[in-house]
């Protein structure tokens, strides 16, 4: 899941997009491996074309894979579906229904936990990450647990499977924000999947934009236009982006899935559960409280 923090965003001026903020940003520690790895200096909004997005995120999720894992592999579990920072459970809520004997694409699987527990609940899940080092600790999870998921590396964008040849997919937070074109990514999956497949994913909600990625009081406060979609981006001292997340409206998942062959069947805004005090980056008790963290699109090929 993201956790990025984009509360360096809070100083930034979306009136000039090409001008960095300094670096570091308060809550930069979280990824300091990361960011001293790959020299980020300083954020900007700007365009940025899908090469340079890929390579940058492949860099960044390779040299941010350990961190990540030792943050949230605890709360993610060996062998759970976990769908978001509120803890919704795919074992409580089944968006994608009955997966026994079912053939489950997960696309942007970080440690491969959710695959396992397709497995576990007696689907054949195929895992696939755009970067090594979050595939190498799905290699790792499957040796910790013996359940051996089927890890592949590849770009949600170029999905290396032949038309039809899965009855569902899901995504918990992986590639969908870091890519310039859901209509690419919705392409492919459609291709892979049958007819009338569950297409589940959740993401970061949309409305998250408009506040700095801070836990605290500081996220309280608006800093960014909701409808200004130019892309967040981390750079070198060269300008070159080390990071790249992209922004969609909702009104903008729910025009890509139509024009991309999905029926939308729900759009989940989990609840902040009571007693749930576990901050995730930006998201938060305080926060979540408030307004929604993370939105789950349910849909099935149409
Ligand atoms: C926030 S993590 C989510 C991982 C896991 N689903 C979880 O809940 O922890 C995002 C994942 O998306 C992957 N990712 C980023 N861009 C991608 C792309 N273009 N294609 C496939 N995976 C991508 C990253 O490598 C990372 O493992």
């Amino acid at each position: 899941m993201s956790e990025h923090p984009a509360s360096s965003a809070a100083s930034a001026s979306p009136a000039s997009p090409e001008a960095p903020v300094p670096w570091p940003a308060p809550e930069a520690d979280r990824h300091a491996q990361a960011e001293q790895q790959l020299g980020t200096a300083g954020v900007a909004y700007r365009t940025v074309g899908g090469d340079e997005a890929a390579a940058a995120n492949l860099a960044w999720w390779d040299a941010d894979a350990d961190d990540y894992q030792a943050t949230h592999g605890e709360f993610l579990g060996d062998a759970d579906f976990v769908w978001c920072p509120e803890g919704v459970r795919e074992e409580d809520v089944r968006l994608l229904g009955d997966v026994r004997g079912r053939r489950v694409l997960e696309v942007g699987c970080g440690q491969a936990a959710c695959s396992r527990w397709l497995t576990a609940a007696g689907a054949h899940a195929v895992a696939t990450d755009l970067s090594g080092g979050m595939l190498r600790h799905a290699r790792e999870g499957n040796e910790r647990t013996g359940v051996a998921v089927p890890l592949v590396q590849a770009n949600a964008e170029h999905l290396p499977f032949a038309p039809g040849s899965f009855d569902a997919a899901c995504s918990a937070f992986g590639a969908l924000p870091f890519v310039p074109s859901l209509a690419t990514v919705f392409a492919e999956v459609h291709r892979v999947l049958r007819p009338g497949s569950p297409w589940v994913f959740s993401v970061t909600h949309p409305m998250r934009w408009i506040f700095p990625d801070d836990p605290g009081p500081l996220g309280l406060t608006v800093t960014q236009p909701y409808f200004d979609r130019t892309p967040y981006v981390e750079v070198d001292d060269d300008g070159e982006a080390t990071y790249v997340e992209y922004h969609r409206t909702l009104g903008d998942y729910v025009r890509a899935l139509a024009a991309g062959g999905f029926t939308l069947e729900d759009l989940i805004e989990p609840e902040w559960p009571e007693g749930h005090t576990r901050t995730w980056g930006q998201w938060s008790p305080l926060r979540g409280k408030l307004f929604p963290g993370t939105a789950i699109f349910r849909t099935h090929r149409s």
